[in-house]
């Protein structure tokens, strides 16, 4: 129950919006923690999100998550960015404060926290770190593990300039490697992430050999549709241990929940079961 029962308003926006787990997800916690406050879907066109995000900061709203498109366009509108949404360049949550709009990214936060969920044996220590991909979601995963006190980055882009750009921005140990010399970055790594797309439900497979990848290695996919990716099957029958992407979503949301209705929600097993059944209706 919240303070005086005062009522909550949140939400999520995007375009289109139809598809997003995150009303069913934060729906859940509310009920669960018997919260009076709704979590809404917002569909916001581009061309919207600077009227949407200026109203916003006076309107009745504690505050939203933010999703694709507009991750890196919020970044502007924001009086207030923390550090790791600035390193970033995006921001996936919003807080209002006394009419203030304060831009955080949990994106890295919810990566992290999955992994230490799935692999509770793995350390930053454990070797080098392969990622594969420089779009959005990668560049949350990077600042996240080289912040986790990983000691050797290498990056697998298709489109190097991409990835080079990522290196320089974020800075820090990444070296960026050619998509064609994939199969080579595996070499005595600890961890592999996919963040690209491929893999994915009506997308093209990731055309990866693990010939080199060594058997402690984890691996780990941000796609969680389908949940178990082509990597991970391929992976798991190596007897390598692997991460679905599910977590990631999960934990993105815990401190957006937080911040707006006051309780530290957590990812259980019934609720990755519920999302699951979420996933199947889509
Ligand atoms: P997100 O913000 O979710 O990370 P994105 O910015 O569209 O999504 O990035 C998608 C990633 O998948 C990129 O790294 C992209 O590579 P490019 O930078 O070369 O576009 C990668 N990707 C998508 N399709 C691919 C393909 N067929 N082969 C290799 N990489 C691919």
């Amino acid at each position: 129950m919240t303070e005086n029962n005062r009522f909550i308003q949140a939400g999520v926006i995007g375009w289109p919006i139809s598809h997003s787990l995150s009303p069913r997800l934060h729906g859940y916690w509310l009920k669960e923690h018997d919260i009076n406050g709704v979590y809404e879907p917002l569909a916001i066109p581009p061309d919207s999100l600077r009227l949407f995000l200026l109203k916003l900061a006076s309107q009745e709203f504690a505050g939203v998550n933010i999703t694709v498109p507009h991750k890196e366009a919020a970044v502007a509108h924001m009086d207030t960015l923390d550090d790791n949404a600035r390193r970033i360049g995006a921001v996936n949550t919003v807080v209002v404060q006394e009419g203030t709009l304060y831009g955080g990214n949990t994106d890295g936060f919810g990566f992290m926290e999955n992994l230490k969920d799935g692999a509770p044996d793995w350390a930053a220590n454990q070797g080098p770190v392969t990622v594969l991909g420089a779009g959005g979601a990668a560049r949350a995963i990077v600042a996240a593990l080289l912040e986790a006190g990983v000691g050797e980055l290498r990056l697998v882009n298709r489109t190097r300039e991409r990835a080079d750009q990522l290196a320089k921005e974020i800075g820090g140990a990444i070296t960026v490697i050619d998509w064609d010399k994939r199969t080579s970055a595996l070499e005595e790594i600890g961890l592999l992430v996919n963040t690209t797309t491929l893999g994915m439900k009506d997308k093209d497979p990731l055309d990866l050999d693990l010939e080199n990848l060594p058997a402690s290695a984890v691996v780990t996919d941000i796609v969680y549709t389908p949940l178990i990716t082509p990597l991970l099957t391929t992976a798991r029958q190596l007897g390598n241990p692997v991460v679905d992407g599910l977590g990631m979503l999960l934990h993105q949301a815990r401190p957006g929940f937080f911040f707006w209705f006051g309780v530290k929600p957590e990812v259980t097993d019934a609720l990755r079961a519920f999302i699951l059944e979420g996933l199947e209706e889509c």
